[in-house]
């Protein structure tokens, strides 16, 4: 039996990008801290980068979140470790690029195990852990969670999927001490933000579709402040955090006006 009573926190993706940055937000707030990619390499180089911590605060899971068995394992791992969970957070997941009018079922298909279904998987293994704790599950969503854009492929329709999912399952497991909430980042501030999509792009698109966002006119996020929304919502039981935070008046609009909502998004994501 482990008697540590420090808080253990999982996130899924924490090898890189907005997941490594959320761990290291995690371990400065006193969470031991399971990082979760695929690949071991990955994890062996963000671990390096998240440096030297107290011992048994930080572990790095191989895992293909994908996969039901795999995440059973994955969390029957953090229950021997541990004995304990706390906080999920479901970071894994990629956007796209496409008009819907191309949009082949398969890569449908493939975003939805991405964005959906492992949050689903991981989120279903860790009820009985974090029912123990009162613990809370952070679905990682985007500003694609909230509204359609255009040139992003099947994002849109399965990071909404995610967002209703994130709601049912907060309804359905509050009486049970589970909070969970929904961060909604717009684009994130990297490196390689305006590469990564680059070879994605063909004639059927114009070029600003590659950049962040679609070409979305919405400055990039510092993934410092995505990882403090998720803080906000395991403290402060935050339920639906949008970022940056004023789109929410114009997402709400959108949703009472849905004409000057779509005015809106087509201004935003005009290369005019
Ligand atoms: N980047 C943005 O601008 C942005 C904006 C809004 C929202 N978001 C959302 O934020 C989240 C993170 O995005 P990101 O761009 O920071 O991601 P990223 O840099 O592409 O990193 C993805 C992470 O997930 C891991 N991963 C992918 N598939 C996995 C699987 N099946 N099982 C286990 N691990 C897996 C990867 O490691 P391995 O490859 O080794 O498995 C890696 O650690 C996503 O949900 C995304 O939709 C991102």
């Amino acid at each position: 039996m482990n008697a540590d009573k420090r808080p253990v926190a999982v996130v899924t993706g924490g090898s890189a990008g907005l997941g490594l940055v959320i761990s290291k937000e995690l371990l400065g707030h006193g969470y031991r801290v399971v990082i979760v990619g695929r690949d071991a390499g990955r994890l062996k180089t963000a671990m390096a980068t998240l440096g030297d911590q107290e011992p048994d605060c930080l572990l790095g899971q191989v895992c293909d979140v994908s996969s039901r068995a795999e995440v059973e394992d994955l969390i029957s791992t953090v229950e021997q470790t541990f004995n304990r969970l706390d906080v999920l957070v479901n970071c894994v997941g990629a956007s796209d690029r496409g008009l819907v009018e191309n949009l082949e079922v398969e890569q449908l298909e493939t975003l939805w195990h991405q964005n959906v279904v492992t949050a689903l998987l991981c989120s279903q293994a860790s009820i009985p852990l974090l029912e123990a704790s009162s613990g809370t599950i952070v679905n990682i969503g985007s500003l694609a969670a909230k509204v359609g854009a255009r040139y992003i492929g099947g994002y849109s329709t399965v990071k909404h999927a995610l967002a209703g999912m994130t709601q049912q399952m907060r309804l359905e497991l509050k009486p049970r001490g589970i909070h969970v909430a929904l961060v909604s980042p717009g684009p994130i501030a990297r490196a390689d933000a305006g590469d990564r999509y680059r070879d994605s792009i063909d004639g059927s698109l114009p070029p600003q579709a590659s950049a962040p966002g679609g070409g979305a006119r919405v400055k990039g996020l510092p993934p410092e402040r995505v990882a403090a929304a998720v803080i906000k919502c395991i403290q402060r039981g935050a339920v639906d955090v949008v970022l940056p935070g004023h789109l929410r008046v114009l997402i709400a609009l959108g949703h009472a006006f849905p004409r000057i909502g779509d005015w809106l998004l087509l201004k935003f994501t005009s290369s005019k």
